[in-house]
């Protein structure tokens, strides 16, 4: 086969994998029930590496027999038709996704809300050891590069043109996506909120994927329990907490913490004088949405699990919204970035910081995730400071 097919083929492949990830994270995004998402992922898995081997083994039987593979002969079986017809469409794919993925990533700017931003990195195996349980997370925690134990506390000051002077330097730890499975030893949490009390917050917002195996929820009172910030503590839930058999054990556990729960709800606090509303909205798992009240002088922040809710956000005019869920993608390639990211958006809100209107978005990577896998990913604990 000439050079030119085997090019076309490699972009066809590129497409097809394209297609499946397109696939993939539309479906993570879905509020179905679990099992039934997980058995349509599965299938989605193995139909992406079952056609990718079958065309494998056809590329390979061709070889050598014809020069121009890609064209459709007489006498074609219905088979080798519907193969065909298959490769064109991943190329269509490849050709118009190129630009459809590419041109946000280029496009993107950071806002110019962030005016300084600090990393400090803490190793969490410093304190002492962590034990892990289960083979496949024991394999997974020793694989070189794997980042799951480099927390990245950092400081986010963000310039906020609707924050009132007696707001001004307020101190937000934003935590989300713990997922609090018995694979990571309960010391791993216990640094987490060292961690987070030596940020000094005014407030604490975690924002859902909590704890989601039933066996951890006696950690949870203990755990939250220690956190300290001046001006309260706030969670909604996540999709990982609402596989709980009782997801209302999680958020009595939190309450008896000394949290607020934020579930469709919002609450204001005062402030040095000045009004901050606090809402939660954890759609799509959990319902209703907030009926936030019409827009004043109140400073808005909106905890959401998802960033998918972001459009929601910027109608109801919130000016900080705090979301997790796509824990970054957790695994980075370099110059092209995240694959995996459970968004209606595929990988654009997968982390960071967005700006659309009246809304700022910051996007946590999160503490941990189901899997213990990060390459050029690691875990995120912030502190906000707003000026
Ligand atoms: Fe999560």
């Amino acid at each position: 086969m000439s050079l030119i097919v085997w090019m076309l083929l490699a972009l066809a492949t590129a497409g097809h994998f394209a297609l499946a990830l397109w696939l993939f994270n539309r479906l993570h995004a879905r509020a179905w029930r679990y099992r039934l998402r997980q058995l349509l992922e599965r299938i989605l898995v193995l139909a992406t590496f079952g056609i990718a081997a079958a065309y494998l083994f056809a590329v390979w039987k061709l070889s050598g027999q014809t020069s121009a593979p890609l064209s459709l002969t007489p006498g074609s079986s219905p088979v080798e038709i519907l193969g065909y017809a298959y490769v064109y469409v991943c190329l269509a794919v490849v050709l118009l996704s190129l630009p459809i993925w590419a041109w946000p990533k280029l496009r993107y700017r950071s806002p110019t809300d962030l005016v300084a931003l600090q990393t400090r990195v803490v190793d969490m195996r410093e304190a002492g050891d962590i034990t892990i349980s289960g083979a496949f997370p024991q394999f997974c925690a020793k694989l070189p590069g794997n980042e799951i134990w480099q927390m990245h506390v950092q400081r986010k000051h963000f310039r906020l043109l609707r924050l009132p002077s007696e707001l001004r330097g307020l101190r937000i730890v934003h935590l989300t996506d713990m997922h609090l499975t018995g694979k990571l030893g309960r010391e791993f949490y216990e640094q987490v909120v060292t961690l987070t009390n030596e940020l000094e917050p005014d407030l604490i917002v975690v924002t859902g994927d909590i704890v989601e195996r039933e066996k951890c929820l006696p950690w949870v009172e203990p755990l939250f329990g220690r956190l300290r910030a001046k001006h309260g503590k706030f969670f909604i839930l996540g999709n990982h907490d609402f596989l709980l058999p009782q997801p209302q054990q999680l958020r009595n556990e939190l309450q008896r913490a000394g949290f607020f729960d934020l579930a469709g709800t919002w609450t204001q606090l005062e402030i040095n004088g000045a009004r901050l509303l606090l809402a939660g909205n954890e759609l799509p798992w959990h319902g209703p949405a907030p009926q936030v009240p019409p827009v004043d002088e109140a400073f808005r922040i909106l905890l959401a699990h998802t960033p998918d809710l972001f459009t929601w956000a910027q109608q109801e005019s919130f000016d900080l919204m705090l979301a997790g869920h796509n824990h970054g993608g957790q695994i980075c390639l370099p110059l092209i970035g995240a694959l995996v990211s459970p968004s209606n958006y595929g990988v654009r809100y997968a982390a960071g910081m967005f700006r659309q209107g009246p809304t700022l978005m910051h996007v946590s990577r999160g503490i941990a995730g189901e899997h213990l896998l990060r390459w050029n990913c690691p875990p995120e604990l912030t502190l906000l400071i707003l000026e």
